[in-house]
């Protein structure tokens, strides 16, 4: 059974590379259902392959050339191995009795991100994700402003914090799961590249206090979502210092990009703030999820984590230092850290900084391209790995502009078969393409500029 899968999944991964489409066919949910009968019955059917086969073919590639459309893509091998891998010996992380060797993997890789960031720690722990990361930032801010945080819960104070308009939505689930409330977030203004405003800041801050509000966190962005902008890190931490406020730098999408070397200069100071998120299920190509924060002061995780009533699970003779779960908020927690061990022992620290320039080097590139044609625009500076771009026309209405991107987009999914995101900045409905897949050459991008080219010229604006 194990042999005729991998079979399969080899057959799928050696097909993706060539793949001339991200998805073998669009369907709506009812066209699928008629397609794909998902319904569980009483009685079972040892013959899974064809549902195995169905899973595979209407999957969306997410590691085909074709798929733009995420802060994710491509296939690294040894990742997906290690995803494997993971699953056959399906353990958890919480103590060293069940998941030695995952403990120290997972402590290994925390000190290397930590070593990256420039913390003298050792201080950190994979997460769910970015998200998650938010909320545990802003969890240590709350419980470092106010000790009884944990036993009493939220303080009588207005606790508010600060982000910037162009940060993660996570961070208003992380509000209202907290108990903050959406209206305590204060959004700090961006420049036009979209990096927080340190000035618009501090005003902010000393606004709050005027009327009483207990400012106590700052969320700075290292890689925002849609324009790929850096946050300036020593001037928003300076900013934090004077008014004792945490400052947690949300590195989800862009904190790889310390393995840059000329991008590194972006996230210079990284090691004076509090702490710092990494995803390497995005620049880093390890399959989702594998997820990481880090923090600067040691101690945080196990005065955040450590509660008492687990005696079933830790017993008071275990070194404590290696029973993860006293660091964690997750009780059962998957072994996120095999995947991302993997990468680094194949491609070693070298192969991870070449894979990250090359796709620094690529993006560049495209962003030339597109300066360079007189029917493409730049939306937005290059700072990384996002592309934000239009299709342009003399003479057109920003309407039709606005217009001819969504209809470039439907068709590019619908007959070229490629996905790429669109967003709206300042009014202006733009591509917003990623370079995150090694694996993409710069024949690639020239297909797929003059795809999009080709379709807008078949455009017809309707009033
Ligand atoms: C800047 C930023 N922060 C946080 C997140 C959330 O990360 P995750 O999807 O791992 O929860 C994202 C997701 O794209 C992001 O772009």
């Amino acid at each position: 059974m194990l042999k005729k899968t991998f079979d399969r999944i080899e057959n799928y991964l050696l097909e993706i590379e060539n793949s001339k489409n991200y998805l073998k066919e669009n369907l709506s949910p009812s066209e699928l259902l008629e397609k794909i009968d998902v319904s569980i019955k009483n009685k079972g059917n040892k013959d899974i392959f064809p549902l195995i086969d169905n899973y595979l073919e209407f999957s969306v590639k997410t590691g085909s050339k074709h798929f733009y459309n995420q802060l994710f893509g491509g296939v690294n091998i040894p990742a997906v191995i290690g995803e494997f891998i993971t699953a056959v010996t399906n353990t958890s992380m919480y103590t060293y009795e069940v998941a030695p060797l995952a403990t120290m993997l997972e402590k290994e890789i925390i000190k290397e991100f930590c070593d990256l960031i420039g913390y003298k720690s050792k201080e950190g722990i994979f997460v769910t994700g970015g998200s998650n990361s938010n909320m545990l930032a802003l969890l240590a801010a709350l419980y470092k402003n106010d000790n009884n945080h944990k036993f009493s819960g939220k303080s009588s104070q207005n606790q508010v914090f600060f982000i910037s308009e162009d940060s993660h939505y996570s961070y208003d689930k992380a509000a209202i799961i907290l108990g903050i409330g959406l209206n305590n977030i204060k959004k700090v203004k961006t420049d036009s590249s979209g990096a927080m405003i340190p000035l618009e800041l501090e005003k902010l801050i000393v606004e709050e206090k005027k009327i009483s509000n207990y400012p106590f966190f700052v969320g700075l962005t290292a890689g925002t979502t849609v324009k790929g902008a850096f946050d300036p890190i020593k001037d928003i931490v300076k900013i934090c210092k004077k008014y004792n406020l945490w400052s947690h730098i949300d590195g989800s999408w862009g904190g790889s990009i310390l393995y840059s070397k000329s991008k590194k200069y972006l996230l210079q100071g990284s090691h004076t703030a509090d702490s710092f998120s990494i995803d390497a299920h995005k620049m880093l190509g390890v399959p989702l999820v594998c997820s990481a924060i880090m923090f600067k002061k040691p101690g945080v995780l196990n005065e955040l984590n450590n509660i008492s009533g687990m005696d079933y699970l830790f017993h008071k003779e275990d070194d404590i230092e290696f029973n993860l779960g006293n660091y964690s908020l997750q009780c059962g927690r998957r072994v996120d850290a095999l995947k991302l061990w993997l990468t680094f022992k194949y491609y070693g620290r070298d192969g991870i900084k070449i894979r990250i320039e090359y796709l620094v080097k690529l993006a560049e590139y495209t962003a030339e391209k597109i300066n360079q044609d007189n029917n493409l625009r730049l939306i937005s500076d290059l700072i990384s790995l996002n592309i934000c771009f239009q299709y342009i026309r003399k003479n057109d209405s920003s309407e039709e502009t606005n217009d001819r991107t969504n209809y470039i987009r439907n068709q590019l999914i619908l007959k070229k078969k490629y996905l790429i995101n669109t967003v709206l900045i300042n009014s202006k409905k733009c591509f917003r393409l990623i370079i995150v897949n090694p694996q993409l050459k710069i024949e690639d991008i020239d297909r797929l500029l003059n795809t999009i080219k080709n379709i807008a010229a078949d455009y017809c604006f309707e009033k």
